[in-house]
């Protein structure tokens, strides 16, 4: 089902070459973090390029419930009126972050600091992701949470009354948790510390630090090491936020699968946190090339350049690898089911708490459409069959997850017969244009009659 209405299944076939210029919507990740930031300002913060898709939506309206004020001008221009640190009230409503794992783990760091509460509820697939992970280290903040069993979702949080700074080493590799805690860090007195052992995007460190919040970050034997001075004044800020890579991976995979394609990606955030997908193709023998590399609003951004591929190569992808391209294996193993030979990917265990469990359903669905794929708890490998080899011709479940029905969309492009997806509706979480978009440059997918 899509995430707030009847499903809407598609089917994508091939299609002659892809030509022309793809321009993805703004950064999922950047977009979340410029409307929370700019609520906890004092002060009008202005966005342009934000990503107006389902999920970045959900904390727009979520920041509004805290008693920010937030107004759309057209054309991507946002505007958020902040209430500064501390200075959220507490929502009148539940607070519903539809499919959004980093909306309401963000926002949950956000208020568990102050002394209000709030109820989050989901879709089904965010209320059966683990909260815990978050609810965890809001707890040594002095913050209570009562949810369902397994730290599930509805859930209320009660934010601490006398917050204490704390010291957390994140367990997983995961920027929501460490950006959970660096929100509700925001509003403790003193000095907030988080490690992690690996690196993950670091949007919310570049954006406080932006902000004029004092942070500092320091890569030491144990890790990173970001410690943020609480209780900062938030000044307004005006961000630009760059095209997302994320949403770039499905134009750019799907030119390097389809025969003769040559597609132009401009303006894409090539944080290094978040840039592992291109690094693979291209060791992969994937005909793609950055072209006006530039900074922008402190990151670096280029205009990629993909090219049909047809003697890509299967490759161990190296598991350090894995947090700077973590929401691309489901598109990467689309592009292995048409490399010679084996795709590798270990040390993906969070793949399997995603939106969906992602191992599982790439792997189902790729073997219902003739790729062999075997898979363990932190690892699967997918087994090539070159260009052109692929049978497709099965339906895919999404399970509420805009990457996997994008991904099988982008398999039946390339397929011998059509690839059905049997909902198509969580795209717009994350890439509410992909539809037109994809058709402008020569795909073919349609919506079946139902
Ligand atoms: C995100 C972090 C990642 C990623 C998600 C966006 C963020 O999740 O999968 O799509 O914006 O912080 P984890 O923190 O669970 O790895």
């Amino acid at each position: 089902m899509s995430s707030h209405g009847t499903p809407i299944p598609m089917t994508s076939q091939a299609c002659g070459a892809l030509t022309g210029s793809a321009a993805v919507p703004g950064d999922k990740s950047i977009s979340h973090r410029a409307l929370i930031l700019g609520a906890l300002s004092v002060g009008e913060t202005q966005i342009s390029g934000l990503l107006e898709g389902q999920d970045v939506l959900d904390t727009a309206k979520a920041m509004r419930a805290f008693g920010a004020e937030v107004t759309e001008h057209g054309g991507g221009e946002w505007s958020v009126k902040g209430v500064g640190v501390g200075g959220f009230a507490e929502p009148d409503q539940v607070i519903d972050c539809g499919n959004s794992g980093t909306g309401v783990r963000l926002i949950m760091g956000a208020m568990a600091t102050s002394p209000i509460s709030a109820t989050f509820t989901g879709d089904a697939s965010l209320n059966g992701r683990p909260m815990a992970r978050v609810t965890d280290p809001l707890a040594l903040f002095g913050a209570r949470s009562f949810g369902r069993a397994g730290g599930r979702l509805p859930m209320t949080v009660v934010g601490a009354e006398a917050p204490v700074p704390v010291e957390y080493k994140v367990p997983v590799p995961s920027a929501q948790v460490k950006s959970a805690v660096l929100l509700a860090g925001l509003n403790a007195p003193g000095k907030t510390v988080v490690i992690e052992a690996e690196a993950t995007r670091d949007h919310t460190e570049r954006m406080l630090a932006g902000f004029g919040a004092e942070i500092s970050v320091e890569d030491t034997a144990q890790g990173r090491v970001i410690t943020l001075t609480g209780q900062p004044e938030l000044v307004p800020q005006k961000i630009d936020v760059p095209r997302d890579p994320s949403s770039a991976a499905f134009p750019v995979c799907a030119a390097l699968i389809v025969p003769g394609s040559d597609v132009l990606v401009p303006g894409i955030g090539l944080n290094p946190t978040r840039a592992g997908l291109f690094t693979t193709l291209r060791e992969m023998g994937a005909d793609l090339t950055y072209e006006n590399e530039r900074f922008e609003g402190g990151e670096p951004v280029a205009d990629l350049r993909a090219r049909y591929s047809p003697d890509l190569r299967g490759i161990e992808v190296p598991p350090e690898r894995a947090a700077s391209m973590i929401d691309e294996y489901p598109v990467l193993s689309v592009v292995a089911s048409f490399a010679k030979g084996q795709t590798v990917m270990r040390g993906v265990k969070e793949l399997r708490v995603k939106e969906s469990d992602r191992i599982d359903a790439m792997a189902t669905g790729l073997r219902a459409n003739g790729v062999t794929v075997e898979d363990g708890p932190d690892w699967w490998i997918v087994t090539g069959l070159g260009s052109g080899n692929v049978p497709g011709g099965a339906t895919c479940a999404s399970h509420l997850d805009h990457r996997i029905a994008m991904s099988f969309l982008v398999l039946g492009m390339a397929t011998q017969s059509p690839v059905r997806v049997d909902d198509a509706g969580p795209i717009a979480t994350s890439f509410p244009i992909f539809e037109p978009l994809m058709a402008e440059l020569g795909a073919n997918i349609t919506r079946d009659n139902v």
